[in-house]
């Protein structure tokens, strides 16, 4: 097919030499906007298109797959994809791309920089200092809690879970995983496999690498909390609804534990006026694991090259149904 037949709806701006790229194979109507198209708008330029380009905000359901009836690739440029129907992608034989591998590193510096900036209470110091607050050096003034020589506690040891104990055996941590995975290794990169209720119980740091899926959803709910230290601090910079948020508001509160570090949240974005936004023991950030511009850049081309293979009809180079290719 030549270019100008084949269709592609891409659904945020995107760095111009992306699009460039885009623009070469196929004929693109682009969302250009730095917020998330609305749904209703993508369902009617879905129809007749051969290729979606889309980001972790849409909602990527069989009501839309129904209307994108020639649709030959779904292209997402992040790892996750909690947003899409894959079951549905699947049943319609649409192969999914998304960007494994290019954003382990990135997404572990900031699961540390969370943990360091929890425990060191780096913004509250922060904001101290330029509330002008900042008098003589007192003992134990702004005291925090060390990282170094700490029990941190890895839920999901996939690709970013080893990238993040990789840099914890340099801060001479004692590591613990758990998984659900069916054949769990009693030691890996340096971590103990142990049940659940043991990682919260003996972790000062809780650290959450896991897909959101139906097992994962609410994972960290007042039972897990009430399992954790007091001085424990959770991080999460995988998705927010592992995390009951009111529960957690109510722990960090209670002093059921110290504090939380978060990347991700539910919604996003988290309102200003959010409660959680008014303690002294939470830094939350905007979703920014993987936000370097190599890592971007590197995600965006990814999620290219799995467009332009699906639009062509070859296979994607990242695939997450590949059952979509078994005759
Ligand atoms: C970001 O959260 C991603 O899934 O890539």
């Amino acid at each position: 097919m030549s270019r100008d037949e084949l269709k592609v709806v891409v659904t945020r701006r995107l760095p111009d030499e992306i699009l460039a790229r885009i623009r070469e194979a196929a004929s693109v109507q682009l969302w250009d906007s730095d917020d998330p198209i609305p749904y209703d708008t993508l369902v009617e330029w879905i129809a007749n298109c051969d290729g979606l380009y889309c980001l972790l905000t849409e909602r990527i359901d069989a009501g839309l797959l129904d209307v994108g009836s020639k649709l030959k690739v779904i292209s997402q440029m992040a790892v996750g994809y909690d947003n899409i129907d894959i079951a549905a992608c699947t049943t319609k034989r649409i192969p999914v791309g998304n960007t494994p591998g290019v954003l382990d590193e990135t997404t572990a510096d900031l699961a540390l920089a969370l943990m360091l900036a929890s425990a060191r209470r780096i913004v509250e110091g922060a904001d101290f200092v330029k509330a002008g607050k900042w008098g003589a050096w007192r003992p134990m003034e702004m005291v925090g809690r060390d990282l170094y020589g700490s029990t941190v506690g890895i839920i999901g040891l996939g690709r970013i879970g080893k990238a993040v104990a990789r840099r914890l055996n340099g801060f001479g941590c004692k590591l613990l995983y758990f998984q659900r995975s069916s054949d769990p290794k009693d030691v890996e990169f340096g971590a103990s496999y142990v049940d659940l209720p043991t990682l919260l119980r003996e972790s000062d740091f809780v650290t959450l690498h896991c897909p959101l899926n139906a097992e994962t959803r609410g994972l960290i709910d007042k039972a897990a909390l009430r399992q954790m230290k007091p001085t424990a601090i959770l991080i999460n910079t995988a998705r927010g609804p592992i995390v009951d948020q009111e529960a957690l508001y109510w722990a960090l509160t209670d002093g059921v534990i110290a504090g939380a570090g978060l990347d991700v949240t539910t919604p996003e974005p988290l309102p200003k006026d959010h409660p959680l936004l008014s303690l002294a023991n939470v830094v939350v950030v905007p979703h920014i694991g993987s936000a370097t511009i190599a890592t971007r850049m590197r995600m965006a081309t990814l999620a290219v090259e799995n467009l332009l293979a699906g639009i062509y009809g070859e296979r994607l180079p990242f695939c997450v149904n590949p059952e979509v290719y078994e005759s």
